[in-house]
């Protein structure tokens, strides 16, 4: 009883025709922020869900499956196997331990490593041509370790990291200077979390350098006021939490932007997190993962964008760099 008859000569399906699949590990608040995201932004053809607590899982996908008849046509699958996630061009991980109200993002690293044991290794295995994006806390060092655990290249291997403070930071930007923040150019930079550096010298808005307005002495935005915003930033997340106990949607989009970027081969510049050795004087033996503003395309990191920093930029990136250094020196992989 076919509902179509099928047409005469189909042709089969072409070889360049192929469906993009979207893993998303961990499906918490942040998982599932992302995951509709991708889908209301039809990023993906095929999305699968992993998490440890198969009721919570089904009644998630399920909850999704039902918007069917509102979104771009996405097969979503769950299961707490990781075979479900097999043949995936981006895999999305989110799972873990997150911070209690005040506790730091670093607090989290020893639960969330032994964690990521278990959750790597399947998914590379599953995927062993996938690009990988970490998410959960603290992402820079879980990302070092992902991309250890998984042996990929490094290009394939990044961390949400900055993406999301950078947004927030020109949020804050753009409602001080009254501006639209997409028009707002501004990047944090380093560790996701307490040490992040803001770049002020590369501030503009509509193409208006921020700071050379500043020497002029008719300054758009004071000194003071820049400092305030900054401390905002690194205070944002933790504000969220205090309030209403984890942080989801912003997350959600500027994990969906990198999505976009990665699959679609946009070449767009985003601070993420990838391994940073060599950039912006951090020394060769200094193997860590930090957010620098890279250039992000189908193959994963293509570049790093050569912005002109000051020297107590640098500075302070590679005090930033540091921090993790020593801290991943205390790990046993
Ligand atoms: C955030 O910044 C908690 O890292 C998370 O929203």
């Amino acid at each position: 009883h076919a509902l179509f008859r099928p047409i005469q000569q189909a042709a089969p399906p072409s070889p360049t025709n192929r469906q993009t699949k979207i893993s998303v590990i961990g499906a918490g608040n942040v998982g599932m922020a992302i995951a509709q995201t991708i889908l209301t932004h039809n990023l993906a053809d095929e999305l699968a869900l992993v998490d440890a607590k198969p009721d919570m899982l089904r009644g998630e996908m399920l909850d999704l499956q039902h918007a069917a008849a509102f979104l771009p046509h996405t097969k979503i699958v769950a299961s707490p196997d990781y075979s479900v996630t097999a043949n995936s061009d981006l895999c999305i991980i989110t799972a873990g331990a997150r911070q209690l109200p005040g506790e730091t993002r670093l607090n989290l690293l020893q639960r969330n490593l032994a964690l990521f044991k278990h959750i790597v290794p399947p998914v590379a295995k599953y995927s062993p041509g996938t690009l990988l994006v970490v998410v959960s806390n603290p992402v820079d060092v879980l990302t070092y370790i992902a991309w250890k655990l998984s042996g990929f290249p490094p290009n394939r291997v990044i961390g949400s990291g900055t993406n999301l403070d950078s947004s927030r930071f020109r949020f804050l930007l753009a409602d001080h200077l009254e501006v639209n923040a997409q028009d707002v150019q501004a990047y944090m930079v380093g560790e996701h979390g307490d040490s992040s550096v803001a770049l002020w010298s590369s501030i503009s808005v509509g193409g208006v350098p921020i700071l050379s307005q500043l020497t002029d002495e008719k300054a758009l935005i004071e000194q003071g006021v820049l400092e305030k915003i900054r401390k905002a930033v690194v205070e944002s997340a933790y504000e969220v939490i205090r309030l209403k106990g984890y942080t989801s949607w912003a997350i959600g989009y500027s994990v969906a932007s990198l999505a976009r970027s990665l699959l679609r081969d946009q070449r767009r510049v985003h601070p993420i997190s990838l391994l940073a050795k060599g950039f912006y004087g951090i020394p060769d033996d200094c193997e860590v993962y930090l957010s620098l503003p890279a250039q992000l395309g189908r193959s994963g990191v293509l570049g790093v964008a050569s912005i002109q920093l000051t020297e107590e930029e640098t500075a302070r990136l590679r005090r930033s760099a540091h921090t993790l250094w020593e801290l991943q020196q205390q790990l046993e992989l």
